[in-house]
């Protein structure tokens, strides 16, 4: 069957299965959910037939109820997650990658989209003022695939010992896991001040406190926007810090390295330059579907160790006259061109106009933070530094949590939550300039309301 037909079909599914919906998620409970999920499976035969019932059916079939069974981030009422709606010529790219399936580990597989990725990987590393002649870096799956690279390059260039890694306690839980992966004996949770942002003082203490006993201090993590509250931890006074103790400096710049694209962001983030590798994902501010992450190293040599031989991918002659894919660049062997998606975005909009964008969330935080501040039933407990707003509606830890499930069961409306200082909170996460943040506010009240009596 053709193509064309086949994508006939999943816009039409889309159109009808988001009506369906009528809002950014379907009211229904998770069980029911499920198994609407396992009836329409089954009406098939399972989720592996004995014989297939072709390609038009299964594609309307199975759209039909991703589509229905979604959480819509393009929805104005769906602002939980670092989850952003794509730009459609995204995704439209997106499809011819889908499509001819490149493979970035050798040349023949994806003879332009390998020299693609580089010229990204060099335009981002400019962005982030690094000196783009001197920096590398590859496209990743984001920001966990990203810190995994930061701290194993780290690791491999720290000498024996007890080795340990260094970050705030709002550091992204990928930090734990990746240490974990790579043999690290630790993660030190560095304190934190008012607004979240890790203190280098503490810092300080800490790598002098770890040398003292005679460990090895591997690497520094700092974050550019946490997952939690957005805080940036300062990064030009701890890049002072790790560099006086000359440890690795990783930079998790996954959310807050989209305030490198707007001129009214990009001081908080002043120091990045310095950092020895950052993590940045465009399926963050950057309005690409996931995945879409970006790791960078200010100097290009940190990444030799990756370098890999395989006589079926990079033989030494095919790569002595420019046959040479970028199996070398990254953990994985097989990798999509996901490099094609970004590049489109930024084609599109240009700096400028995903710096606009940036902004507009930005806009829509500072207004929502307004908006709670004014209203007596809710209470802002961190004010928004990117595009995050953590509030709480006034009553108990069980109230929030509740009216937050109240609003996914009715449908109404996806509102995120975390927990700071040991209370539950609420949180809005705006990469959607649509987003209707006076409705969803009044939304979280009525649901207040509704589950305090
Ligand atoms: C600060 C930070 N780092 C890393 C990650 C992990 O990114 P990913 O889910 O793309 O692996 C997240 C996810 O939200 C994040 O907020």
């Amino acid at each position: 069957m053709r193509l064309n037909v086949l994508i006939d079909e999943v816009l039409r599914a889309m159109a009808e299965s988001a009506a369906k919906r009528g809002g950014p998620v379907p009211a229904v409970t998770p069980a029911e959910l499920a198994a609407r999920v396992r009836a329409v499976l089954d009406e098939a035969g399972g989720a592996l037939p004995d014989s297939g019932t072709g390609p038009l059916e299964a594609v309307s079939a199975i759209t039909s109820l991703l589509v229905y069974g979604s959480a819509d981030p393009a929805d104005p009422a769906c602002a939980a997650h670092l989850h952003c709606p794509p730009l459609p010529e995204a995704v439209a790219a997106d499809l011819a990658v889908s499509a001819l399936n490149p493979s970035l580990d050798s040349w023949d597989q994806a003879p332009a989209a390998v020299t693609l990725e580089r010229e990204l990987v060099t335009a981002l590393a400019g962005l982030t003022r690094f000196d783009p002649g001197r920096a590398s870096g590859t496209v990743t799956t984001g920001g966990s695939e990203s810190n995994l690279m930061g701290l194993m390059l780290a690791r491999d260039r720290a000498p024996a010992g007890r080795r340990r890694v260094f970050c705030s306690q709002g550091a992204h839980f990928s930090i734990q896991r990746a240490a974990a992966l790579l043999g690290l004996d630790g993660v030190e949770p560095i304190a934190t001040d008012a607004t979240h942002r890790m203190d280098p003082a503490s810092l300080a203490a800490a790598l002098t406190g770890c040398e003292r006993a005679g460990d090895v201090p591997v690497a520094v993590v700092a974050t550019a926007g946490t997952t939690d509250t957005g805080a940036v931890d300062p990064l030009a006074e701890i890049a002072d810090v790790a560099s006086a103790h000359g440890v690795w400096l990783h930079v998790d710049a996954a959310h807050g390295g989209g305030a490198l694209l707007s001129d009214r962001l990009a001081p908080l983030v002043r120091g990045i330059e310095r950092a020895d590798s950052v993590g940045i994902d465009l399926h963050k501010f950057g309005w690409v579907p996931a995945a879409a992450g970006v790791f960078l190293v200010r100097d290009a040599g940190a990444m030799a160790g990756l370098e890999t031989r395989a006589a079926y991918l990079n033989p030494a002659d095919d790569v002595a006259e420019g046959y040479d894919g970028l199996l070398g660049q990254s953990l994985r062997t097989t990798r999509r061109a996901d490099c094609a998606k970004i590049l489109v975005v930024l084609r599109s909009l240009g700096r400028r106009g995903l710096g606009e964008l940036v902004d507009r969330c930005h806009d829509l935080a500072l207004r929502a933070a307004d908006l709670i501040v004014a209203d007596p039933e809710l209470e802002l407990v961190a004010p928004p530094v990117l595009s995050t707003v953590v509030f709480r509606y006034r009553d108990g830890d069980e109230v929030n949590a509740a009216l937050r499930r109240r609003l996914l069961r009715q449908g109404r409306a996806v509102v995120g939550r975390t927990e700071l200082d040991g209370r539950v909170c609420l949180k809005l996460t705006l990469l959607n300039p649509e987003t209707d943040v006076a409705s969803l506010l009044s939304a979280v009240v009525m649901a207040g309301r509704e589950e305090s009596r």
